[in-house]
């Protein structure tokens, strides 16, 4: 039996490892001890319950208003008993939060290799995303396996020098999660259109997050009676405050909170639009062919781009307004980005990560 630790902390690290939990269960080679740091508590729960995950151990580190700093020395100190305790043979970490670096982190302090799903994703920026382009870089400095999502993040993995033997092209596993979820009823509506918006990227929270509430505000404004506008809404109180004072008052904005990730899925799908500086929402739009205005700068998800479903808007209220705007009078323009191209995979990421591992232990045995 191979050990096989896997250690996450937030609501997308859950999301997307949640597929690869179920095929390590289902193996007999394998016997998955899933260690959550809790970095994130409420939004992560949601998930744990949908999905009947049972933590082996649980950090619980998160608490209001913490920095990174804290957060970091918390992971750190807590996950490395953990780890002497459990002795796995390897540990899984998926993508770029302060918990996939820190994790890397002890499990190198603790020579136990390390598989890092998500890899290879840049934009070779260093405060944007924050401090996400950070943590994946330094993970990827650490780990001794690979996952990458795409060609695309292969081949930045190659250009950083790192051995072409223990890098693995799969396919997201968010496509995966995508399988668990999205159900093809649809659900009786009032006629509008939705516009489903998120937000929550630390370099976005103050003046960024207050230009697109008020982009928003004057679009649900100008489209009254035609568009709605559902905002399921971080728990960060940060941002809850800026919302309540920009856009708490509009009629046709829905703040509501946090959906559960079958919900969300499947709201996505009976969406008009989406706008987000998400992460993971960039990978799922283009696979349910809805269009995306990322409220961002700078993406690591070129392949959405180039599929033409994610166009990158930045925080600017006028040209975030003049976009949206577009893509609600112009049909030609949403055509264009409604196409259901998915460049990431075909579903089957999680069974050929688990393969993987157990082929390179058998290996290792022989
Ligand atoms: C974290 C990740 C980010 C990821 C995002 C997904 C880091 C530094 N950031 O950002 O990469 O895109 O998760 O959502 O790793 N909170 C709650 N309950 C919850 C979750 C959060 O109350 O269930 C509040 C807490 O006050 C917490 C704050 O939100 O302090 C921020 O959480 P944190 O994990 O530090 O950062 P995120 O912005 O969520
Ligand atoms: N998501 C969810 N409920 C919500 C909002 C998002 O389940 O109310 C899901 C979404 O489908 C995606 C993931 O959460 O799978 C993205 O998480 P987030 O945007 O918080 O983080 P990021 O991907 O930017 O790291």
């Amino acid at each position: 039996m191979i050990n096989v630790m896997i250690v996450f902390g937030t609501r997308p690290e859950a999301i997307k490892l949640l597929p690869i939990i179920k095929e390590l269960e289902k193996r007999k080679e394998t016997n998955p001890i899933v260690c959550i740091t809790a970095q994130h508590r409420e939004m992560l729960d949601q998930i744990l319950t949908e999905f009947k995950i049972t933590p082996h151990y649980d950090l619980n580190i998160m608490k209001n208003g913490q920095t990174l700093s804290e957060m970091t020395a918390k992971i750190l100190t807590r996950l490395d008993g953990v780890i002497k305790e459990a002795k796995p043979d390897i540990i899984l970490v998926h993508g770029d939060t302060t918990t996939t670096f820190v994790s890397s982190l002890v499990a190198y302090y603790n020579t136990i290799p390390i598989a890092h799903i998500e890899a290879g994703l840049r934009t070779y920026n260093k405060y944007a995303p924050y401090p996400e382009e950070m943590n994946r870089q330094m993970v990827s400095v650490l780990a001794d396996l690979h996952f990458s999502p795409t060609v695309i993040a292969k081949n930045n993995l190659l250009q950083e020098h790192k051995n072409l033997n223990d890098i693995y092209v799969t396919g997201n596993t968010a496509i995966d999660a995508l399988k668990l979820t999205v159900k093809q009823e649809k659900v009786l509506d009032d006629g509008k259109k939705i516009l489903l918006l998120t937000t929550h990227r630390r370099e976005n929270l103050g003046s960024s997050m207050k230009n697109i509430f008020r982009a928003i505000k004057r679009i649900a404004e100008e489209f009254k009676d035609e568009i709605k506008v559902i905002y399921p809404i971080h728990k960060n109180p940060i941002i809850r405050d800026i919302a309540k004072n920009v856009i708490a008052d509009q009629e046709n904005i829905e703040i509501i909170e946090p959906l559960d990730v079958i919900e969300f899925h499947n709201l996505i799908n009976q969406s008009y639009l989406i706008l987000t500086d998400s992460g993971g929402i960039q990978e799922e739009a283009p696979a349910l062919g809805k269009p995306v205005l990322v409220l961002r700068n700078i993406t690591e998800r070129p392949e959405g781009i180039e599929a033409g479903t994610l166009k990158l808007v930045g925080t600017d209220e006028e040209k975030i307004y003049s976009e949206t705007k577009k893509l609600l009078v112009n049909k030609e323009e949403y055509d264009k980005m409604s196409n259901s191209i998915n460049p990431y995979g075909d579903g089957l990421a999680s069974k050929r990560i688990v393969d993987t591992i157990i082929e390179r232990f058998e290996n290792r045995k022989n």
